[in-house]
């Protein structure tokens, strides 16, 4: 069955529809890729236009999300943008006693358990807590399990490689799984940023990097007020290098470094 290519008005619906449900501003110049990631869901539905699937996701939550998990873009990797893994650890050798950290919109969970290969050891096994969390729910699927390619392992230091990336055989082959003792300090949670999150409660550390990139400046500031909320007064914001701030304004919020802010009310 030939699909008819996705219209400019179906195209401003689905961008009204992903704006409401995940705050994701989506150019117009990325018609070409979000038809080439949708276009598998009408052959399974056997549509031959844009405007038939989208009555289906306006229906059905299952698509919705189905819909979503495709077209928020997932890349991430281990130890990415190090300089904040730097600045974790000046806080581990100055001596904390406990430590929460939240990896906001984090994708398949190479930010979260890159600080967890960090934190554990240097903070008491019973004394640390991270939080990975993501709206995308396939991601969220893949976090919990763990288990990575293979050549994902290059950008891991060795001293965690070697203590903590188990290396797969047979079925296996080709990928590494994160061993399992870090697993019962950490948790892994469907959650939109445009949402508040206080069931999650209060960490010391918020990473929230590559994902504000998306937002218009009104969705940024409601996802960082969202952020802030679960983070304790003395406690840090990090975001990417490559993101800003700026038109947020937030008395409570001071810059200590690049990407770095800290909550001081
Ligand atoms: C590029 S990844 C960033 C992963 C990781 N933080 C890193 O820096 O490597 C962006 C993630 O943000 C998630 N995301 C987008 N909008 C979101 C929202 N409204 N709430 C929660 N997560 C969202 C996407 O599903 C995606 O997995």
């Amino acid at each position: 069955m030939k699909i008819t290519g996705i219209s400019n008005e179906e195209f401003a619906t689905l961008q009204k529809l992903i704006f409401k449900e995940v705050g994701i501003t989506l150019a117009d110049s990325k018609k070409t890729m979000v038809q080439s990631r949708l276009n598998k869901r009408l052959v399974h539905y056997k549509l031959d236009s844009f405007a038939q699937y989208l009555r289906i996701v306006q229906i059905t939550l299952t698509e919705k999300i189905e819909m979503i998990n495709l077209i928020t873009t997932n890349e991430t990797y281990f130890f990415r943008e190090e300089v904040h893994f730097d600045f974790v650890k000046s806080l581990l050798t100055k001596g904390v006693a406990s430590l929460r950290i939240w990896s906001a919109a984090s994708s398949v969970g190479a930010e979260a358990y890159s600080l967890a290969m960090m934190i554990n050891g240097a903070v008491g096994k019973d004394k640390w807590e991270i939080v990975g969390s993501d709206i995308n729910s396939e991601v969220i699927k893949k976090a919990k399990m763990g288990l990575y390619p293979i050549s994902w392992i290059t950008k891991i230091p060795d001293q965690y490689k070697n203590r903590y990336c188990l290396k797969g055989k047979g079925k296996y082959e080709g990928q590494f799984l994160i061993d399992r003792s870090l697993c019962s300090n950490m948790h892994f949670t469907e959650n939109n940023l445009l949402e508040q999150n206080n069931y999650l409660g209060e960490f010391d550390i918020v990473f929230l990097r590559n994902v504000l990139l998306y937002f218009s400046d009104d969705t940024k500031e409601i996802v960082v007020k969202n952020v802030i909320s679960n983070l304790k007064v003395g406690g840090f914001l990090i975001i990417s290098l490559t993101e800003n701030i700026n038109s947020v304004k937030l008395k409570n919020l001071v810059q200590v470094r690049t990407s770095i802010f800290q909550k001081i009310s």
